[in-house]
């Protein structure tokens, strides 16, 4: 507490029990410090501090109240998130007409900006947590998750060296490495061995940052292996090399592949994937790509592979795409695993790690599937120093004796900003919260709702066709051009008795060109329907020409219930607009 300032009506409003509601929160505290007035010993001051409002904003005590009554709020608000529909019913533009169009003068109370989260806010809210939201990737948010982030707040401290708060830095390296345990990374990517783990804001800033590490590495093995020594022939080298430089991805890899390669000044090239491959990268494609790459003059420096592609959850062939590797050795490989790969926590998942040796960076967002709060995007690497070699800037004020002892990370050279959050707390929290275990079973648990919804649609294959195999809770349907005859067995109900392997089969559409291009109409206009009557949010999407809709259980909330409505609308609607056609 600052003595001798006195926060005349500030603290008499901090001691009231009223609710803050009734409370008349000070807009001038009249707070004024003379330090002359103070018979504390210490030096006299004139200084006058007339600043209206509390340093910090407000009084400890009125923050007290303030936090209280948005806490409630806030559980409020997951406990009745249900009945809230999902999607805002607001026109573009809307909280123009309800905000100032300046900042306000003078401070307001708490009570006046509290009440307009619920009147102005939350109306244009899209209900990320809401069961009813089965759109792209869930984005989970839980209580520890939240209470990381209030302490990271709180501790707030851009600590972008060891110095700068070594708890930051040393609790995120500590768990990093027991998430890379937990899903069976190769111990390379532990801090353990040449490599490690640097929390991410997102899977598309760690796909930044391992294109411009691949870029610099690739050209500093070029220079080594052409040997020159020659400033100017260097730099002149360096420019003719990166403008040859081609990055890849698959045809199902997400668009931030692209975007980094744009961001780092470097070609992008695509390469196609099949429906029959389930559309995942295979080795043919990709060694085709690589050849016409190095027929044309270019060099490809960095290829994204997917575990868990944004379209369906295809995981490419790791196995076949490794044994590329052993030909392109310069080639940097970073699994996109931004999605599925929390799936990696159950052993049952992590036969796919067992090629990642020949990979040189791997992502996963435990702020889709983790039950973390965004952003916490968990990004390894193999060779810690392949980062930092392309990331570090070492200017007068950034040097240290810790940064230049060597035996501390300074996380700032492992990515793009220079200041970062306390992110580690909120993962850490998480962690300890639910324990390993739990996270299996929450993972578990939406995987077999996945699998139960599947079941569903394949009880009205009259009516639909699921596309590709269901995988990590996401089943991505279509609906098909005519309706055929309705199933007479007992899947109608969704217990489908037949084996896993049959009933997790693809239901590949083998139609004309007139008949997809129906089929897509059709699909395109079911789930417009379904849209328009938001009570469930689903994703629409163009899958190898077929357009489809994508349903996923993963949201911490969903259960069998909201995942049966999801279905029944799915049917209403497909329903509605075939009667219309027919
Ligand atoms: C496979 C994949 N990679 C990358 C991303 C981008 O994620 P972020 O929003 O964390 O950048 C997504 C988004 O859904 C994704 O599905």
């Amino acid at each position: 507490m600052h003595t001798g300032k006195v926060y005349r009506l500030l603290s008499s409003v901090a001691t009231t029990t009223k609710p803050l509601c009734h409370q008349r929160v000070v807009q001038q505290t009249g707070f004024r410090t003379s330090m002359a007035s103070q018979s504390n010993g210490s030096k006299e001051s004139h200084l006058v501090d007339d600043r209206p409002v509390p340093p910090m904003g407000m009084t400890s005590k009125q923050f007290q109240s303030a936090a209280n009554s948005s806490v409630s709020e806030i559980a409020a608000y997951y406990d009745n998130l249900s009945e809230r529909p999902v999607l805002p019913s607001i026109s573009p533009g809307y909280l123009r007409e309800l905000i100032p169009a300046s900042a306000p003068q003078d401070a307001e109370s708490w009570t006046d900006i509290q009440s307009d989260m619920e009147t102005k806010i939350i109306p244009g809210v899209t209900h990320w947590q809401s069961p009813a939201f089965m759109a792209f990737f869930p984005a989970s948010s839980t209580y520890p998750g939240i209470l990381g982030d209030m302490w990271s707040a709180a501790l707030t401290a851009p600590a972008f060296n060891w110095i700068c708060s070594p708890a930051c830095t040393e609790l995120e390296t500590i768990v990093l490495d027991w998430v890379a345990k937990m899903m069976n990374l190769p111990a390379a990517f532990t801090s353990q061995g040449a490599g490690g783990g640097v929390i991410q804001g997102s899977a598309s800033e760690a796909i930044v940052v391992a294109v411009v590490a691949a870029r610099e590495r690739y050209i500093r093995r070029m220079m080594e292996k052409e040997n020159i020594t020659d400033e100017e022939e260097i730099e002149d080298r360096m420019c003719s090399l990166r403008s040859k430089l081609v990055a890849l991805g698959s045809k199902q890899a997400h668009s931030s592949t692209q975007k980094a390669s744009n961001i780092a000044g470097t070609r992008f090239r695509s390469i196609d994937t099949l429906p029959e491959d389930n559309f995942a990268l295979k080795a043919r494609e990709l060694r085709a790509k690589l050849e016409e790459c190095k027929a044309k003059g270019l060099e490809p420096y960095y290829l994204t592979v997917t575990l868990g592609t944004t379209n369906t959850c295809a995981v490419d062939d790791f196995e076949e795409i490794a044994a590329v590797k052993k030909d392109y050795p310069d080639l940097w490989i970073h699994v996109d695993a931004a999605y599925a790969g929390a799936a990696l926590i159950c052993p049952e998942y992590q036969h796919h790690t067992q090629h990642f040796t020949a990979f040189d960076s791997f992502d996963m967002n435990m702020h889709k599937w983790l039950c973390t709060n965004f952003d916490a995007s968990c990004m390894y690497v193999q060779n810690r120093k392949d980062l930092t070699d392309a990331l570090t800037i070492t200017p007068s004020y950034l040097r240290n004796t810790f940064s230049d002892s060597g035996l501390v990370t300074d996380y700032r050279d492992w990515q793009i900003p220079l200041g970062r959050r306390f992110r580690a707390l909120k993962i850490w929290f998480v962690l300890r919260t639910y324990g390993v275990k739990g996270l299996q079973a929450h993972i578990r648990h939406h995987i077999k709702m996945g699998d139960m919804f599947a079941d569903l649609v394949r009880s009205r294959s009259d009516i639909f066709d699921i596309l590709t195999p269901p995988v990590f809770a996401l089943t991505v349907l279509s609906v098909k051009p005519k309706r055929r005859t309705k199933p007479q067995n007992g899947l109608a109900n969704g217990n489908d008795p037949r084996p896993y392997q049959d009933t997790h089969m693809a239901i590949l559409p083998k139609q004309s060109d007139e008949e997809l291009k129906e089929a897509n109409e059709i699909t395109k206009a079911v789930y417009d329907l379904v849209d328009s009557k938001k009570e469930v949010f689903l994703t629409s999407s163009v899958v190898g020409g077929v357009t489809a809709i994508r349903v996923v259980s993963a949201n911490p909330l969903a259960d069998e219930k909201h995942l049966r409505r999801a279905f029944d609308i799915l049917v209403e609607a497909a329903e509605e607009v075939l009667s219309k056609r027919t």
